[in-house]
């Protein structure tokens, strides 16, 4: 936890932010995996731990404006918890740690939104994502779920949004911690893996390293011979030699500050040529992109511009061809490069991603794309001080993708398909690290992770 004054000067920020009405907090709860005390790892929700900061299940919240009052509703444990569970400090000394004097019992909740209701006051509440809190909303609101996500507070998620957007010293520390871990990982796996092993041999001891530390994975991890699955998660495949290893993984610190990296090694130990060639490609575009950061650009550019290059390192081996202006401008290049170049990164390893992306990454003055490819970029809008994002960008050969592009005649006059082909089964590349916008420019977080040719080859030896 932070201390008791960064917690209540983010509420205090929200109150102004607002001006008015009641701020709905609900965290998250248990869930059963297959029975309901066979539960899922917790994870506290993560609005209410910016806010609130308690990481604990059965805990809501409010921000009273109109009447001044910050309540945490929630239970202490009852003798027999404690036989089961151990003791846990009183809830009150919790939230004195977070500046909050008023506490009272969950069930008090349902009653105390719906008299504010009675009284006129405006309830601002969140996207909810998880069911039991759904729930919780149409007893409270009187709302159905599935129209609940339409009728939560925009004022309520812009002002979540302007601070949470912007990483103080504090967080950024903590998302240096994380990125060192994931390091960590990374080095370990590139060290460690060797022919005919499973890639779940690889992806469960990356996993034990992030648990070991406290914290847990950000994400599930993505590790696979079949890089061009972009979100794999099947970790069965033996790796073979002359195969490469996509490995996207990371650790979220023990305050859940994430860490969200990516490297692509070959199974032997060195890249074969071919392999070199596209590796460098995404090296250069990560480097150029990275280095082309600070404030004022919008990683929509940023974002173009790295296609653009790809392009052109398609097109010296022939893969791409003719105006490459146009055939990014056609979104062409999402052949090889069919998602974003990278999203903020903070509490979520994408960030604020349940409060809608709309709020998080796009302006008014920078809207989403439709087109293939571009329309997956989480931010497009231009970059200020504080925030932390990821780039990564990746070339991919889906054999599925290539043959209905093929069938369907897609820029031919772009694309060269009968060099495709010779790429058919190279699987993917992908590069990724995590960047903070400076005052002046930019700062990759962490210690530098290996990922030219040659230190990852060095790695491989
Ligand atoms: N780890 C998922 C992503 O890179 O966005
Ligand atoms: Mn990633
Ligand atoms: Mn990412």
């Amino acid at each position: 936890m932070f201390s008791a004054n960064t917690y209540q000067s983010r509420r205090n920020r929200l109150k102004k932010d607002l001006k008015s009405g009641l701020a709905l907090f609900l965290g998250n709860n248990d869930v059963g995996m297959n029975y309901a005390g066979n539960t899922y790892h917790f994870r506290q929700d993560s609005n209410f731990l910016y806010f609130f900061g308690i990481d604990k299940p059965g805990l809501a919240a409010v921000v009273d404006i109109d009447n001044d009052r910050e309540i945490i509703f929630g239970d202490d444990l009852t003798v027999e918890d404690v036989v089961w569970m151990g003791a846990m400090p009183a809830l009150k000394s919790l939230a004195a740690e977070v500046g909050v004097s008023e506490k009272l019992p969950f069930k008090r909740l349902i009653n105390f939104v719906k008299k504010a209701r009675r009284a006129g006051q405006t309830i601002h509440f969140l996207p909810p994502y998880r069911h039991d809190n759904m729930l919780l909303l149409k007893d409270m609101m009187n709302i159905v779920p599935k129209k609940q996500k339409a009728s939560a507070s925009a004022a309520f998620i812009r002002a979540v949004v302007a601070q949470r957007a912007h990483k103080s010293a504090e967080e950024i520390a903590e998302m240096e911690r994380a990125v060192d871990i994931s390091g960590a990982m990374h080095i370990a796996a590139m060290q460690r893996a060797r022919e005919g092993q499973v890639e779940a041999e690889l992806a469960g001891m990356v996993e034990g390293m992030a648990v070991s530390t406290g914290g847990n994975l950000s994400y599930p991890v993505i590790l696979s011979v079949n890089g061009q699955i972009l979100h794999n998660h099947y970790h069965g495949n033996i790796l073979k030699r002359g195969q490469m290893v996509l490995g996207d993984f990371g650790a979220e610190t023990a305050m859940h500050y994430a860490g969200d990296i990516t490297r692509t090694f070959p199974v032997g130990r060195k890249f074969t040529p071919k392999q070199k060639d596209i590796y460098q490609i995404v090296l250069d575009a990560e480097v150029n992109a990275i280095k082309s950061l600070r404030p004022g650009v919008t990683y929509k550019e940023v974002h173009l511009n790295a296609a653009r290059q790809m392009a052109e390192g398609l097109k010296a081996l022939g893969l791409m061809q003719g105006n490459l202006d146009d055939a990014v401008a056609q979104g062409a290049h999402a052949l090889f490069f069919p998602h974003g170049l990278g999203h903020m990164i903070g509490l979520d390893v994408h960030d604020m991603e349940d409060l809608g992306e709309q709020y998080v990454g796009y302006s008014d003055s920078v809207q989403r794309s439709s087109q293939f490819g571009t329309a997956y970029l989480r931010l497009g809008r231009a970059l200020e001080p504080g925030f932390v994002l990821t780039v990564e960008p990746g070339l991919y050969f889906i054999p599925q993708l290539i043959d209905q592009w093929r069938r369907k005649k897609m820029f031919p006059e772009f694309i060269n398909y009968k060099k495709v082909a010779q790429y058919r089964h190279f699987g993917g590349v992908r590069i990724e690290d995590n960047v903070l916008i400076t005052d002046n420019g930019h700062r990759i977080l962490g210690k530098p992770i290996p990922k030219t040719v040659e230190e990852v080859e060095g790695l491989r030896s």
